[in-house]
């Protein structure tokens, strides 16, 4: 299947990787430590120098970076080279306060598409396919990255960008691309405006979805694939260690994104104590970048809940498909809640459709859950199907999640559509 040649590094062997990985982390180490002046207090009051990193796991002793540390930093305090070296800015817009600021050099942004043009490769895409970016394009870095990424594979781009759900259906009926690269979310809109407009969406020209910037499970990707009649390839990144392209999966494999080590070096820390986890356990992703040049990152904690697994369809490791976000985590009556958890369970219904949201209330003293879901197949929410379909899917969240909660069912449409990432959580206890 993968008849596109691979680089050497992604054949090369384990040796040969880590001794890479090595020399590479001590240049970034003493990269940050010379040339960010916040890198090195934090080196100097945690009593370590760049000198003493002498293995792979001498890196435990150096400190986490943290999202707190960018917004300290704002805007531009965390880099490492002259604001006036770097081509690029992009940010994340974040959920409270101010956003978290990244910048690029020209190298930087080289090494971004390397990256990004080997994930798209490794999804299955071939130089002359025709590829539609639907990801946001501006300060969010899923548009462009892809962009960028695409044309250095030699793919033609449609850069449509988010939103104006219509029109993206038209050109995707007009231009008959190969590939679409999106939100899972926003594919499942892009689906749902493909019926509207009385087309068969299995019909369209689309083989592959390249799909990520959001948690989701693999009932998703059964249920987008056999929608869309597509193959749907996860890719992971995050705006502080580079963009989307620090993690793909391989079409032939579709196990888990494999992390492109030789630019992204990851850990698995425990996520209350910080202790390194060994490769198959639990616990918070931490990434240190290896040749970034404009804000090297050093043990960045993303938040994010998964494990490492061994290579399969290439040398290095793979993340598990991520679960969820410790920030996206409900705590309902002392239960810990994930909205993945609520997906899995929403998919097994064939008359819901997967739009949905977990809004959090408080009762007197007590935490509510309602799982506000879209009626789907065509059906009014108060068609017994459905309502049984509710009542099902109620009981299932009690016996396997061990939660109460109450189903809203909404009528198709009745979910608010999200052009990027979806909201899933709405916590209204605090208001
Ligand atoms: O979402 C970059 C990106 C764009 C990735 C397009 C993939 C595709 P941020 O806005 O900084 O960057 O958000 C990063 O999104 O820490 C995860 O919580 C989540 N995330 C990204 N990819 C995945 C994925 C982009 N495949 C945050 N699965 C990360 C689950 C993901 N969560």
């Amino acid at each position: 299947m993968n008849t596109f040649p691979l680089e050497p590094i992604e054949k090369a062997g384990v040796d040969e990787l880590r001794s890479l990985q090595f020399k590479r982390l001590k240049a970034s180490l003493w990269h940050a430590y010379r040339n960010a002046p916040a890198y090195r207090r934090k080196f100097d009051s945690a009593g370590v120098h760049p000198d003493d990193f002498r293995s792979l796991a001498d890196l435990r002793h150096f400190p986490f970076t943290t999202k707190a540390d960018l917004r300290e930093n704002y805007p531009f305090g965390m880099f490492a080279v002259p604001r006036e070296q770097c081509v690029r800015i992009h940010a994340s817009s974040g959920t409270t306060g101010k956003p978290t600021v990244v910048g690029y050099t020209r190298g930087d942004i080289e090494m971004w598409s390397h990256v990004m043009a080997r994930s798209i490769r490794a999804a299955g895409a071939r130089p002359g396919d025709l590829v539609h970016v639907s990801y946001g394009y501006g300060l969010f870095t899923g548009g462009l990255g892809a962009h960028y990424g695409a044309e250095k594979l030699g793919l033609t781009v449609v850069p449509f960008g988010g939103g104006q759900t219509e029109r993206q259906v038209q050109l995707i009926h007009d231009f008959r691309p190969d590939i679409i690269m999106v939100t899972p979310s926003y594919a499942l809109a892009i689906a749902d405006e493909f019926e509207r407009q009385g087309l068969d969406s299995r019909e369209c020209s689309l083989r592959l979805g390249i799909f990520g910037a959001e948690p989701w499970t693999n009932d998703m990707r059964q249920n987008i694939q056999r929608r869309l009649a597509i193959d749907a390839v996860d890719i992971y990144g995050l705006s502080e260690v580079i963009g989307p392209g620090v993690a793909n999966e391989c079409l032939e494999t579709k196990d888990g994104p494999t992390i492109w080590e030789d630019h992204f070096y990851p850990e698995i820390v425990h996520p209350d104590t910080g202790e390194p986890l060994p490769d198959g356990e639990f616990g918070e992703l931490v990434f240190t970048t290896l040749t970034k040049e404009a804000l090297p990152v050093i043990r960045y904690r993303t938040r994010d809940l998964t494990r490492l697994l061994p290579g399969t369809a290439r040398t290095m490791r793979r993340m598990e498909k991520i679960t969820g976000r410790s920030d996206d985590m409900m705590i309902v009556r002392g239960v810990n809640v994930f909205p993945t958890q609520i997906e899995e369970l929403i998919l097994k219904q064939p008359v819901l459709a997967p739009h949905y949201q977990c809004i959090l209330t408080r009762e007197g003293p007590l935490d509510h859950l309602t799982v506000a879901v879209e009626a789907g197949a065509g059906l009014p929410p108060e068609h017994e199907d459905v309502r049984s379909a509710a009542e099902r899917l109620a009981h299932e969240i009690k016996v396997y999640i061990g939660t109460s909660a109450h189903i809203d069912v909404r009528p198709a449409g009745g979910i608010e559509r999200s052009m990027g990432k979806a909201k899933r959580v709405v916590d209204q206890r605090r208001l």
